[in-house]
């Protein structure tokens, strides 16, 4: 059996080979998409047309556009919980499952590859697309992009790691450009893509719409060719977002190898054949600009075909394994963010009146807009869940719907009376809002934290009558609270796939204890985020003035204190954290080893997301106060230790120096912390680097 490298070298020589049998107008075919989502065969030679479709959330069955795909119209496919969803798992061998359940999905449709994961940093949480992402840490993106690229890529389908780079909001994404220093764009923006380039050799990364630096990412020979090829060591191809391409030659000598959508779905493509020879004859580009490309391109249709003999026979889309990963998803989700005095969990043998109440409760609310969207073949809402999961003597006063503020006097509404009286009537009361995607969607930002319609002054009022409210939120980041502290418990359900209600009520009656950890901040107000305010329709450049200081590092450094932290989640139990051990110095150039033991001093078995974060006490350049390096989940008993160990990789104790241009290790003492939270730290020792 030939290893990666020997069957890697064995496909770029018969890649090569291929190529050089090719016409000019077959190449130049190849770097240019066919239809919506697949690109042109060179039948005579063999060389498949590459089939994609979109993610990052499931497969989305829009490869029925495509010539030859026969993909009925209604295909159903799971639909898996958001990327902030997933990020709060903090479970990298989850999402590698639910990843590798999308890969056979991917395959079951008649695509090689599937667009995803999104992993840029969620800087601002008004950007629309936050719901997609893997929240606001480098470190936490990155590790869990590389299980979701290698659990997808174990299948045998591509992905493409999104969108390359800072695409972190959404308005006017196709003009605006990101001015963001070389410190942040190393070690905040670009981190994630390059662990994933490293460590999970990606099939394809996509360039964003946006600009850097007044550059379109598709133009950016920078990014794509110094940093990701040369540096990096990236090996596969850049497939532009679609209409992302801005240049014929400039896009072509960056290096972004692919423009799509394909000829028949773009008459403004740039790279139309007759275009790209006028440009060969007249304008000085090479045969040769195209061959680079074109062999890339051959490859990366050389390993589909590969993926497609590795598919069983028995792949099929929307299977109850399938699901199962998604629940399992969706309850690892699951953010206990308050708690007092136990009101959760329900005691469903007490309960005889639960009041479901908010717009949330029974619409099919899994994700947020746009090309992420899935069709499952069900969506387990909420009140469904409940139903199925409470006593039939238990009942549910479900009063669905109510957001919109009719005029500026909710209280007209006939909804409104109604909650009121069913909160009045019940033992408890579970309210269900937040956003969905009409309100959280690719291509739009939010305009403010607060939650829709009249869902706070409904709050407000359900919380006067009904001490026993629990508040759940569905939402892609941090939403204003401003009745937080009087509601005595709070979760956080974000995008929650299709079986996200039985995931909520397993969580809310205590049959799963929550073990989800936020994967950005929830501030208080928008001005407390380092991104306020956010970019108008008017901008042109969004000015990256916070440099490294993004969620938590801006919080710690500039003294904002926020509503939730980063990484915070309780659970219906309690965890003891213990004998921290690392060396008291190690030599440049090596990693540190941590261990320590964490303890479940509770009742109740549950999960624990230890966080390890690092602190450089003494460089000579501004670093944050501490970053999270390292991070393990675990699953302990009532009683029960564990001892955890973490290896902080070398690099990870170096800043990028922008004057060297290369990664730099100044020696010296770090301070190595380790808890339940970005804000909840347990242990404490120091150790020497170099
Ligand atoms: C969209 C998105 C990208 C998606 C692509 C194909 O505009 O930005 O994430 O994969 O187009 O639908």
């Amino acid at each position: 059996m030939k290893n990666t490298q020997e069957a890697c070298r064995d496909l770029a020589q018969e890649a090569r080979v291929l190529l050089d049998q090719m016409t000019r107008e077959e190449k130049i075919h190849l770097i240019v998409g066919r239809g919506s989502f697949d690109t042109h065969p060179v039948e005579r030679l063999g060389v498949p047309s590459i089939r994609m479709t979109d993610g990052p959330l499931g497969v989305r069955v829009c490869a029925a556009g495509v010539e030859g795909i026969d993909v009925e119209e209604d295909r159903h496919t799971t639909a898996f919980p958001s990327g902030s969803a997933m990020a709060a798992t903090w479970n990298r061998e989850l999402i590698h499952e639910a990843a590798a359940a999308m890969g056979r999905e991917t395959r079951a449709t008649g695509s090689d590859i599937l667009l995803g994961p999104g992993v840029n940093i969620v800087r601002s949480p008004l950007c629309g697309r936050t719901f997609e992402y893997f929240g606001e840490d480098p470190y936490l993106a990155g590790e869990l992009g590389v299980a979701y690229v290698e659990g997808l890529q174990s299948q045998g389908v591509g992905c493409s790691v999104k969108h390359f780079a800072c695409n972190n909001y959404e308005v006017e994404r196709r003009r605006m450009s990101s001015e963001v220093d070389e410190r942040a764009l190393r070690e905040i923006y670009l981190y994630a893509f390059e662990k994933i380039v490293k460590e999970a050799d990606p099939w394809t990364l996509m360039p964003a719409y946006n600009r850097i630096r007044g550059v379109f990412a598709t133009d950016q020979e920078y990014l794509m060719n110094d940093i990701a090829r040369d540096e990096w060591g990236f090996r596969g191809i850049f497939v532009s977002d679609w209409t992302a391409v801005h240049s014929l030659v400039d896009s072509i000598r960056a290096g972004c190898d692919l423009e799509m959508p394909g000829l028949q779905a773009n008459d403004r493509a740039y790279r139309r054949p007759a275009l790209v020879q006028d440009q060969l004859l007249e304008w000085g580009l090479e045969d040769e600009d195209i061959d680079v490309l074109a062999v890339r391109m051959i490859e990366l249709a050389l390993k589909c075909r590969e993926g497609r003999a590795m598919a069983g026979a028995d792949w099929k889309v929307a299977t109850p394994e399938a699901a199962e990963t998604s629940y399992r998803t969706a309850v690892e989700s699951m953010v206990l963010l308050k708690n007092e005095d136990n009101v959760l969990p329900l005691q469903p043998d007490t309960l005889k009146t639960v009041a479901l109440i908010g717009p949330n409760i029974d619409t099919e609310n899994m994700s947020g807009g746009g090309s992420s969207t899935v069709l499952p073949p069900y969506y387990i809402s909420p009140l469904k869940g409940l139903r199925e999961a409470l006593p039939d003597d238990c009942e549910i006063l479900a009063v669905e719907g109510y957001e919109a503020a009719s005029g500026d006097r909710p209280e007209d509404d006939p909804r409104w009376s109604k909650a009121l009286e069913a909160a009045q009537r019940a033992d408890a009361v579970v309210f269900c809002g937040g956003y969905s995607d009409a309100y959280e969607s690719e291509g739009m930002d939010r305009p403010d934290l607060q939650l829709p319609g009249a869902q706070n002054a409904l709050l407000e009022r359900l919380l006067d009558i009904q001490e026993n409210t629990v508040v759940v939120l569905h939402t892609g980041s941090s939403v204003a609270m401003p009745w937080a502290d009087r509601a005595r418990a709070i979760v956080l359900a974000h995008y929650p796939g299709m079986c996200g209600g039985r995931a909520l009520a397993d969580i809310l009656t205590g049959a799963v204890n929550p073990s989800g950890k936020l994967s950005a901040t929830f501030y208080r107000s928008i001005e407390d985020c380092s991104a306020w305010p956010i970019p108008t329709p008017a901008t042109r450049e969004v000015w990256y003035g916070d440099g490294l200081f993004v969620g938590y590092r801006h919080a710690e450094a500039r003294g904002v204190d926020p509503l939730f932290p980063f990484g915070h989640g309780l659970s219906y139990t309690t965890f003891a954290y213990r004998d921290l051990e690392l060396p008291e110095a190690i030599p440049a150039g090596e990693p540190l080893q941590v261990r320590f033991t964490v303890t479940n001093t509770g009742e109740a078995a549950g999960m624990e997301a230890a966080q390890v974060y690092v602190g450089d006490c003494e460089c000579s350049l501004p670093r944050p106060v501490k970053e999270l390096k390292g991070f393990e989940k675990i699953e302990l008993a009532p009683g029960e230790s564990k001892t955890v160990s973490v290896t902080i990789d070398p690099r990870d104790f170096c800043f990028y120096d922008p004057v060297q241009m290369d990664w730099v290790l100044e020696p010296g003492l770090f301070e190595i912390s380790v808890g339940a939270s970005s804000a909840d730290i347990r242990l404490t020792r120091h150790c020497r680097v170099g």
